[in-house]
């Protein structure tokens, strides 16, 4: 099949080279000429797993680069948009980028297209696009507007995309979603699997991938209410974290109780220093507006949202509560990333808990396996970057953990011990037993667990004791 994605963002970018390995013709459509040539020069704009192997494997092949929309329109049946819609000032998406590619749209089309919504929209929006295109002289037999949301992670987005848990295809017509079956019929019919040269099966993976069809207006809500759910999932037991603290209960234990309800599920249970992202907090705010604007007064939704920028405060008072005064005391700080397998720093957690660490006088020393040069764009010069984990601990007053990479979950704790001037660890992701720090001879907070300290560990536990 011949496909158009327009937008060449994280979502457009991991879109058309996957469609390009189920074996479609896509043409990637931008109007930013310096991502173009880079596209097309070999460069891979974004940290994302697999993404090289498969741009190579299809670059100026099944998957070409091309400024001229109504072009690539013309050539292809369905037509991905994958554009920006940036939160305005009131909290909603501004839907102007959706717009003007409407608009262009409409000029080209000249048989039937179905024209699919890949950005995260609210949930009026695929009438809005049939609008905007009859209004530019497009026939109404001429085209169909579908929704089809991706789940994609960063980090994991092409094996989120190739391994979905679902497929959700909304569409209001069965010609239009006979299109959108086809376009994933290698996932669905399982073939893909079976190809040898086919992206490495994660775990967890169930195929052949599920497809659900739904109308339009259903998968613009599936989206919203998803990535809504989990962010309130997230912080519930943030919430749930505070309460262990102050009872002097264990929230991993109470997770593992909680998680092992098959009705609630372990995932997306990690307290931690609050969700980030280019997507939940815009998400989350997107659809608090949206319901506002159908009547509904989605208040649950504030509550979210209040929780997780507590959940930062609540980790500054952490910091205070270990070091006592803050101007001058030298930090060391592992991960700037909203999450670990990305180089995103977009609402990262981690950046805003630095800044304001910063504003407070401490002299700031970061590692990040992968962010750090988004980092210097964003950041004041007076924060340091380290090459690795060790050199970011030496010499400093605590240890910061403020992303959940897997490096940072196993350092070698003596040699960190060593490298600290006080052996104190503050970990905003709870990536190591306490009883174990403490073992190794930190004093260690963590999020929704007590804090340990070496004293209180049986002498024949401590094999760590710090250097005086
Ligand atoms: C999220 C959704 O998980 C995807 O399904 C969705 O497609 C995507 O948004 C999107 O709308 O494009 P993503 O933002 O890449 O994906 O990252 P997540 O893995 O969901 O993590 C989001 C934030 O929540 C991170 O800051 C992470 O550290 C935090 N988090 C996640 C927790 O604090 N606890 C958890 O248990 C899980």
């Amino acid at each position: 099949m011949r496909i158009a994605v327009v937008g060449s963002g994280y979502v457009g970018l991991v879109a058309g080279a996957c469609f390009a390995d189920l074996g479609h013709d896509v043409i990637l459509v931008d109007n930013d000429e310096r991502k173009l040539s880079a596209l097309k020069n070999g460069q891979v704009p974004i940290h994302e797993n697999f993404l090289p192997e498969l741009l190579s494997r299809h670059r100026g092949q099944r998957l070409t680069f091309s400024d001229d929309l109504q072009q690539a329109v013309r050539a292809s049946s369905a037509i991905f948009v994958a554009v920006g819609t940036p939160p305005t000032e009131r909290g909603e998406a501004d839907l102007s980028y959706v717009e003007s590619v409407a608009r262009e749209i409409s000029g080209a089309i000249n048989g039937y297209k179905v024209i699919v919504e890949k950005s995260t929209v609210p949930v009026y929006t695929s009438e809005w696009v049939r609008k905007i295109i009859l209004r530019n002289g497009a026939e109404p037999e001429s085209f169909d507007v579908t929704s089809n949301p991706e789940f994609l992670r960063e980090g994991t987005a092409v094996t989120d995309f190739l391994f979905p848990d679902r497929i959700v295809v909304g569409c209001d017509t069965e010609r239009a979603a006979d299109v959108l079956r086809q376009v994933y019929e290698p996932l669905t019919s399982g073939s893909y699997y079976l190809r040898s040269d086919a992206i490495p099966q994660p775990d967890r993976a169930s195929i052949p991938a599920a497809i659900i069809v739904t109308t339009t207006k259903s998968a613009e809500l599936i989206k919203h209410a998803s990535n809504a759910f989990l962010a309130m999932k997230i912080s519930f037991i943030n919430a749930v974290a505070s309460i262990c603290e102050s009872v002097g209960a264990n929230v991993n234990q109470v997770c593992h109780g909680i998680g092992t309800d098959s009705r609630i599920g372990p995932r997306f249970l990690n307290p931690g220093i609050g969700y980030g992202g280019s997507c939940f907090p815009k998400d989350v705010m997107a659809f608090r507006a949206v319901a506002r604007e159908c009547g509904y007064d989605f208040r649950l939704l504030d509550e979210v949202m209040r929780i997780n920028e507590d959940q930062r405060d609540r980790f500054l008072r952490k910091v205070r509560s270990a070091l006592w005064t803050l101007r001058g005391k030298h930090l060391g700080v592992l991960g700037l990333a909203f999450k670990g397998g990305t180089d995103d720093i977009r609402e990262s957690p981690a950046i805003l808990i630095v800044q304001a660490l910063l504003q407070e006088g401490c002299k700031i020393t970061a590692y990040d396996p992968a962010a750090m040069e988004r980092a210097q764009e964003v950041m004041n010069s007076t924060l340091k970057y380290a090459a690795s984990a060790y050199e970011a601990a030496r010499g400093a007053d605590a240890l910061l953990i403020l992303t959940e990479w897997e490096e940072f979950a196993n350092l070698d704790l003596s040699r960190l011990n060593q490298e600290l001037k006080y052996p104190i660890v503050i970990d905003g992701r709870n990536l190591y037993d306490s009883e174990v720090m403490a073992a190794n001879g930190f004093t260690y907070y963590s999020v929704g667990r007590a804090a340990c300290h070496p004293e209180g560990v049986p002498a024949a536990l401590r094999n760590g004791a710090k250097k005086a």
